[in-house]
């Protein structure tokens, strides 16, 4: 099987933060090797913005060397490299300021063609860019802003930042970043669902028991601890990724894979959600680990921080469809394994015809959405030999690596099929506004409850998969989490 690539338009990105942690880590590398896939005409332009005194030069060997650090295993050679640099410029530009301006505008006044802006720089700074988009004539109807999350830090603050950016730009030239969305398990979360008949029908509160939403992570807030100590999982992981993975598995068939069709259905899951009652949501925070990793209190340098690195929750979604299925939502920093699976429990079946003897037994159909991307279904069968009907639960297992080749193995990055995406014009994979107000209009309570009842989150041992109370809020409601495995 050979992946079909086809080249987007000649466009010009400007990239305002060019030098910062996300354009090296993740945008740059990522252009790198959509043009190493021959993606990217040969007359596209990037341009790197940022404060720094650089000239093109120095910047393309700032780049040289983030590409060779961070462009993962596809990075290829270096003609290719240098090829790909020489389509990269530097602008030192002042974001709250004139410096700068003047000459992007005559950079971007040549011919025709897709122009795309990444805000890859703080929310501080998105209104004023913005504004100095539109005064500097570069915000045309055809112009793209890429934003990148945190998206506010809660309804009222998300609310401010549209209205900012509505008043230069159209909804339609917003492309508000949720990398979980460029993942290529979590767009098959969607072919799953829809490109087969088998789930469709069974899915519903009629045959599944419980929905689990886990994304465990082994690493801790690393020298993010002066953003993340603001935020917490709540924010940083909740808010945004987990509940964009529950919207797919629990939204209602849209009529095409069109941007406002698919983003509809989502936006009406999440005006279904109950409010989150406090008996069913577990925080915690993670303590250090035989000297060699920091508690998270040490990491953020706040011995006295309440801000949790873990949440479980139970979530419902109040439609026909799901009424009485409940959602379990995980995320944690130092747990046990980097895992992020999605996991549907199918009831048990209304009758057994093999007697009390046989057990209870539930087919388990878990998405593994990263690593070991693939579909394993739990079934029930007989167990082999003599000595009467004894049943067991076997895997139907698909590792998509394994059942794709090579193909399975070249993952694009998330970051990759974003930008692609940007440049086509396709916003099918980006948060809408309203989508992302009604997702902070029910997490706010839940944050503001903590603050109001200054709750302090459980600590849980580095390596583990959270407090305690994790697994007993599951045990209440009689169920248990599946076990976080790599
Ligand atoms: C980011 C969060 O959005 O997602 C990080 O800010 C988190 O805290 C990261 O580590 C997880 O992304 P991934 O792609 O590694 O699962």
């Amino acid at each position: 099987m050979v992946s079909r690539v086809i080249p987007v338009e000649v466009f010009d990105l400007v990239i305002f933060g060019g030098t910062g942690d996300l354009a090296r880590r993740k945008i740059l590398p990522g252009l790198f090797r959509r043009f190493c896939a021959g993606q990217m005409p040969s007359g596209a332009r990037i341009i790197g913005a940022a404060r720094s005194d650089l000239d093109d030069a120095a910047y393309r060997d700032m780049i040289r060397d983030a590409i060779a650090e961070f462009g993962g295993e596809q990075a290829c050679d270096d003609a290719h490299l240098s090829a790909f640099l020489e389509q990269l410029d530097y602008l030192k530009i002042d974001a709250r300021g004139e410096e700068g301006w003047a000459r992007l505008r005559e950079i971007m006044s040549g011919e025709d063609r897709i122009e795309a802006y990444y805000f890859s720089v703080s929310p501080a700074l998105f209104g004023e860019i913005a504004e100095r988009l539109k005064k500097w004539g570069m915000a045309d109807a055809d112009a793209r802003i890429v934003v990148e999350k945190p998206f506010g830090r809660n309804l009222e603050t998300a609310r401010d930042l549209n209205r900012t950016l509505a008043t230069y730009f159209d909804e339609g030239q917003i492309y508000r970043i949720d990398h979980y969305l460029g993942k290529e398990t979590v767009q098959n979360l969607m072919a799953v669902r829809f490109g087969n008949m088998l789930f469709e029908p069974l899915w519903n509160s009629q045959y599944i028991d419980h929905i689990q939403i886990t994304v465990a992570e082994t690493v801790g807030v690393g020298d993010r601890g002066e953003y993340y100590d603001k935020a917490g999982a709540m924010r940083d992981m909740v808010q945004n990724h987990l509940m964009q993975l529950l919207c797919l598995i629990a939204m209602e068939p849209p009529a095409r894979f069109d941007p406002d069709a698919v983003r509809d259905e989502k936006l009406k899951v999440i005006r279904a959600l109950d409010p989150v009652d406090p008996h069913h949501i577990v925080r915690g925070q993670y303590l250090a680990r035989d000297g060699t990793h920091p508690s998270y209190r040490d990491a953020v340098g706040e011995p006295r921080s309440h801000t949790e690195s873990f949440v479980a929750l139970r979530a419902r979604i109040s439609n026909w469809r799901w009424a009485g299925t409940p959602f379990y939502l995980r995320t944690g920093k130092r747990m046990s394994a980097r895992s992020s699976e999605i996991t549907v429990v199918f009831k048990d079946t209304p009758h057994s015809i093999f007697g009390a003897e046989a057990g209870n037994h539930r087919n388990v159909l878990s998405i593994r959405l990263q690593p070991n991307e693939g579909i394993t279904l739990g079934v029930t069968i007989k167990e082999p030999g003599p000595g009467g009907m004894r049943l067991i639960d076997v895997p139907l297992d698909m590792t998509f690596a394994d059942a794709l080749g090579e193909d399975g193995a070249d993952q694009v990055d998330a970051y990759e099929r974003l930008i692609m995406d940007v440049i086509r014009g396709n916003q099918t994979l980006f948060m809408r506004g309203d989508e992302v107000e009604a997702a902070w209009a029910w997490t706010d309570p839940i944050i503001e409850g903590w603050v109001t009842r200054n709750e302090v989150p459980k600590p849980y041992e580095s390596g583990s998969d959270g407090p305690i109370d994790s697994g007993n809020m599951m045990r209440r409601d009689g169920r248990e989490w599946r076990k976080v495995s790599p």
